[in-house]
């Protein structure tokens, strides 16, 4: 599904769905973004939200491996496990390519950064995002999912905005180390959108997983 016209019907199929009616906590989230990074998207600002979003999966692996760990004396079940981690390691994985595509257009492209907002900060949000997604699952998977899913559809909509908001980017090609690993796209608005379009992919897992029992 990566063709420019399916990518635009995409995109559109987003801006047509209103958003979900987002928890306390993602809303904190959001509201403390703006306050740092400011209302306006920018390539450096979805680059914080990048390094924030893989953690959860990060947390989710975690938990997950520390219960085969203890489960392993029931192999068939300790197997089931393994899946669910491989499933977040991948999600994981997916991340971080948004994050390194990020990172060398924001290079490409010569856009200053300050250290605290773009190197300190990004990494407090993210521990303690960790651990709060990392609790919740402990205490109630739904709960982590439910905020992940709130993330997610967040994302997957500014992404949206973004294409929408830069329409010089139909122009501009996409060039990458990284297309071996993150694909061929005939530009960068197609990139953004493909990007957007797994964030609704991790939305949905999320939300197939809330009525579900741990790791499955
Ligand atoms: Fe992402
Ligand atoms: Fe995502």
């Amino acid at each position: 599904m990566n063709t420019t016209q399916q990518l635009k019907l995409e995109q559109e199929k987003t801006l047509a769905t209103p958003r979900m009616k987002y928890g306390l906590l993602a809303k904190f989230l959001f509201v403390s973004m703006d306050l740092f990074y400011g209302r306006k998207r920018t390539l450096s600002k979805f680059k914080v939200l990048e390094v924030i979003a893989r953690v959860p999966y990060q947390a989710w692996e975690n938990v997950a491996y520390a219960a085969i760990t203890r489960k392993y004396g029931t192999p068939d079940f300790a197997r089931r496990i393994f899946d669910f981690v491989t499933e977040a390691r991948h999600q994981q994985d997916n991340e971080q390519w948004h994050l390194l595509i990020l990172q060398e257009i924001v290079d490409k492209e010569g856009i200053r950064e300050s250290f605290f907002h773009h190197r300190i900060l990004p990494k407090i949000i993210a521990f303690t995002y960790y651990h709060a997604s990392w609790l919740l699952y402990v205490i109630c998977p739904r709960l982590s999912y439910t905020l992940n899913a709130h993330f997610e559809d967040h994302a997957e909509h500014e992404y949206a905005l973004l294409v929408q908001e830069n329409p010089e980017w139909e122009s501009i090609p996409f060039e990458s180390m990284l297309e071996k690993d993150y694909g061929t796209y005939a530009n960068q608005a197609d990139l953004f959108r493909r990007i957007g379009l797994d964030e609704r992919e991790h939305k949905e897992l999320s939300l197939s997983r809330i009525k579900k029992p741990r790791f499955s």
